[in-house]
């Protein structure tokens, strides 16, 4: 990893000090060189033509993405957010009354309320693994309530999107394989901050955005679906490019994983979703996510050190995702002012909303959030610690 490449190729960095990498990273250069070439291109020769110029590019992208969290091209479809890739595997499990999905207290209510959902249309039931003494899922009460044949799928995210642990993704894969019961992961904060591979995590699928840790443009994302299972699941939807019309009467469904996808998309955001996943692989994923936790540790302790500010992650691993409340200040106020210093500082907030469960047990309501990425600094912590410091003289 080379710091001072990571910052050369991210001009913004000399403007503002930009901790929102877990709502949307800043673009390195080489990512939007190929989306804004692409974008010239559809204007020179037009959309259809130039797609079909870069087909081959195109096809890169499966196998730089599946290359990224060790899956094969065959088992990625090209989904416009995570949510939407989310929902396209989920959706497609043939769940029924009496099911029982596991998750965690972390899951995304862009998650939660697709199970709550089906528990009214479908009767299926919702059970919340307990955390351990770290504030994480606990290994031995999710190894109990496998033992009920009910369940039919473990599902969570392995970071959060208001911070705390890292989920022992890799143990909790091992206990719903070892259960026969399939693992839906939530990895939309997880690539690009931290090494996914999904044959060591052992999820059946995963789904995963671009904006995010990964750097790639907005409306982008990914499904993973293991290859072995992609054809017993039919998508929610479907269109002529899922599946095939063969007679007036009949149709088929693709057999690998682009039967999640659907034929129209951004195809420079697509382009620069592959360019993000390559350049992230170039810097190296997992020297990045020991610096972003090297950096991310060093701004609790900092934090810990402003009266009146509270530092709010659990788990015995930590992300870059880094949030704390402020006694005399709302979360807001926080954003507003360290967007108002002279190098406006990004930070943003989470509230209840997005994590009920996580933020209803630990009392909270909203928390403030900096996100970092390797490309940023100690001197940018420094920065934000004292314009926090400063707030308490205003
Ligand atoms: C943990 C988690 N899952 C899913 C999502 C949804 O991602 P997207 O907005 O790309 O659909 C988010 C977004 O913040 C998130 O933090």
């Amino acid at each position: 990893m080379n710091l001072a490449q990571l910052r050369a190729d991210t001009p913004a960095v000399e403007q503002l000090i930009h901790f929102n990498n877990a709502g949307a990273a800043l673009m390195p250069n080489p990512v939007i060189e190929v989306m804004t070439g692409h974008l010239q291109l559809e204007a020179r020769i037009g959309g259809y033509e130039a797609a079909a110029q870069q087909a081959q590019a195109l096809e890169n992208v499966y196998s730089s993405i599946g290359r990224m969290i060790n899956a094969r091209p065959e088992e990625i479809a090209v989904i416009e957010n995570a949510t939407r890739a989310w929902d396209m595997a989920f959706y497609s499990l043939p769940l029924r009354a009496g099911d029982v999905v596991l998750t965690s207290t972390t899951e995304y209510a862009g998650n939660f309320i697709p199970y709550l959902q089906l528990r009214q249309q479908r009767g299926i039931e919702i059970k919340v693994i307990p955390n351990d003494e770290h504030g994480q899922v606990s290994l031995t009460a999710l190894r109990d309530m496998l033992d009920d044949d009910r369940v039919a799928l473990v599902s969570l995210p392995v970071i959060a999107t208001n911070g705390g642990p890292v989920q022992p993704i890799e143990q909790i894969g091992a206990l719903a394989r070892a259960a026969g019961v399939l693992f839906l992961l939530d990895a939309c904060q997880g690539v690009g901050q931290m090494p996914i591979d999904v044959a060591r995590i052992g999820c059946h699928m995963l789904a995963a955005t671009s904006r995010k840790y990964l750097r790639g443009p907005r409306g982008m994302g990914f499904l993973y679906v293991e290859k072995s299972l992609c054809e017993s699941l039919q998508p929610a939807f479907l269109d002529l490019h899922s599946a095939a019309l063969l007679t007036p009467d009949t149709f088929s469904i693709r057999g690998d994983a682009r039967r999640f996808e659907n034929w129209e998309c951004n195809v420079a955001a697509k382009l620069g979703m592959g360019a993000a996943a390559d350049y992230a692989m170039a810097q190296g994923i997992e020297p990045m996510w020991q610096r972003i936790q090297r950096l991310a540790e060093h701004l609790r302790n900092r934090l810990a050190e402003v009266p009146g500010v509270t530092t709010r992650d659990a788990g015995s691993i930590k992300s870059g995702i880094v949030t704390f409340t402020c006694k005399d200040a709302s979360a807001t106020q926080v954003q507003q002012w360290l967007a108002s210093q002279e190098k406006r500082i990004n930070v943003t907030t989470s509230t209840y909303r997005s994590t009920m469960l996580d933020m209803q047990q630990r009392d909270l309501t909203e928390v403030s959030r900096a996100s970092l990425h390797a490309y940023n600094t100690e001197a940018e912590i420094e920065a934000m610690v004292q314009a926090l410091a400063g707030m308490a003289d205003t």
